[in-house]
């Protein structure tokens, strides 16, 4: 494990999750070796089963990367030049990268002010003949609100996709995340609340032909009947079995980190109650899982900096929302207010299964300090 100098809290420890599974982590390597099948098989195909059944949909196809999973989505949807994509704009990069990688153009538009989430209303002042799909980000681990979206597309007939990078296991009113959309694109980078030792992500539907599209759209395109023939101009996005092997094992302690993180997340609300400090807003029949801990504070940067100073590491999600990047600035009208104000304001904080109650207690009596420091109060 990763010494920790005492005193300081790190951002992410992931060390901590891994201590306890160690030996069957371990032996993943050892059995991947012995197998001696890398790409695909019957270890992947296991997860796959695994992972849709845990997202109570149909089918995952286990890709490259989340970044792959949201495009080869798209592809395997048929959407293309010519189609607008609707996303808002506080979210990850990857979300509009691979729209555009799909061949589709973004719309960047704002979200509400409270969970900095898109709702139905920003995507009905968005729709032009053109849109054709909606991308709904569940950001910080928090579900949107799937009812609202959907009530949207559906009166526009638009698709819904998912972005669940951030929220594995999130719910919104008693349904799962990854079961609402067209399909459903999950991340397994390592920090992700179901992390693989490299880069993983899947691709997860409820919809045969979609799935099945996706899947040979991230094998060079194969047909499905002979590895030798192929049918579609694809790319190769595929998850290899040690990775698959090791989501495997880490999927077994999944629901209980993901408690780990309410509870840490319902200390940071009780210890940190300060008028300066907004915490992101609770909606009824939400079941978020904590991938972050995001506050907003005033005056963020010398706030963090002065966290940094008592040891404390922290995150910014995200410095500039998706349209101030200036590669992305033609994919919105306009400034979107929300987005960039709390782009401006938004701390993350330290948040992982293996937290200790004394870390927790120790963010949160620096960052009063450093508010007092900063603000006299
Ligand atoms: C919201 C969101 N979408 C997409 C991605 C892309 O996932 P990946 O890094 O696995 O390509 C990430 C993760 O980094 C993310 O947080």
């Amino acid at each position: 494990m990763r010494p920790v100098a005492e005193g300081s809290v790190p951002f992410l420890d992931l060390g901590r999750s891994h201590a306890a599974l160690a030996d069957e982590l371990d032996s993943v390597w050892r059995s991947s070796v012995e197998q001696s099948a890398f790409i695909g098989g019957a270890t992947v195909e296991r997860f796959e089963r695994h992972w849709a059944a845990r997202c109570e949909s149909l089918h995952a196809v286990g890709v490259g990367n989340g970044t792959d999973a949201i495009e080869l989505g798209l592809r395997a949807m048929g959407l293309g030049p010519g189609d607008e994509v609707i996303v808002p704009s506080n979210t990850f990069i990857a979300t509009v990268e691979a729209v555009i990688r799909a061949g589709a153009t973004p719309v960047l538009v704002d979200v509400e002010p409270s969970r900095l989430l898109l709702t139905g209303e920003h995507v009905r002042a968005a729709v032009t003949r053109r849109t054709a799909a909606v991308i709904a980000v569940h950001l910080y681990g928090q579900p949107v609100d799937a009812d609202d979206l959907a009530a949207a597309c559906n009166a526009h007939g638009l698709a819904l996709v998912e972005d669940a990078a951030q929220a594995h296991l999130a719910r919104w009113r008693g349904r799962g995340v990854g079961s609402f959309g067209a399909f459903a694109a999950f991340s397994f980078y390592p920090g992700k609340n179901l992390g693989a030792m490299g880069d993983a992500g899947a691709v997860v539907t409820s919809d045969a032909a979609l799935a099945e599209r996706a899947r040979a759209l991230g094998n060079h395109g194969r047909s499905r009947h002979d590895h030798n023939e192929h049918d579609l101009v694809a790319m190769n996005s595929r998850l290899d079995a040690l990775q698959a092997a090791v989501l495997d094992v880490k999927l077994t302690s999944l629901s209980r980190w993901n408690e780990e993180r309410r509870a840490l997340a319902a200390a940071y609300r009780e210890l940190l109650v300060h008028p300066a400090i907004e915490h992101l807003g609770a909606a009824e029949g939400a079941e978020p899982v904590h991938h972050l801990e995001v506050v907003r504070v005033p005056c963020r940067d010398l706030v963090r900096a002065e966290l940094s100073r008592r040891g404390v590491a922290t995150g910014i999600h995200y410095k500039r929302p998706c349209h101030l990047n200036p590669p992305y600035a033609a994919f919105a009208e306009g400034p979107l207010p929300v987005c960039e104000e709390a782009s401006e304001r938004m701390i993350s904080l330290p948040i992982f299964p293996g937290m200790r109650e004394d870390e927790v207690e120790h963010v949160c009596s620096s960052l009063l300090a450093a508010l007092a420091a900063l603000h006299g109060g």
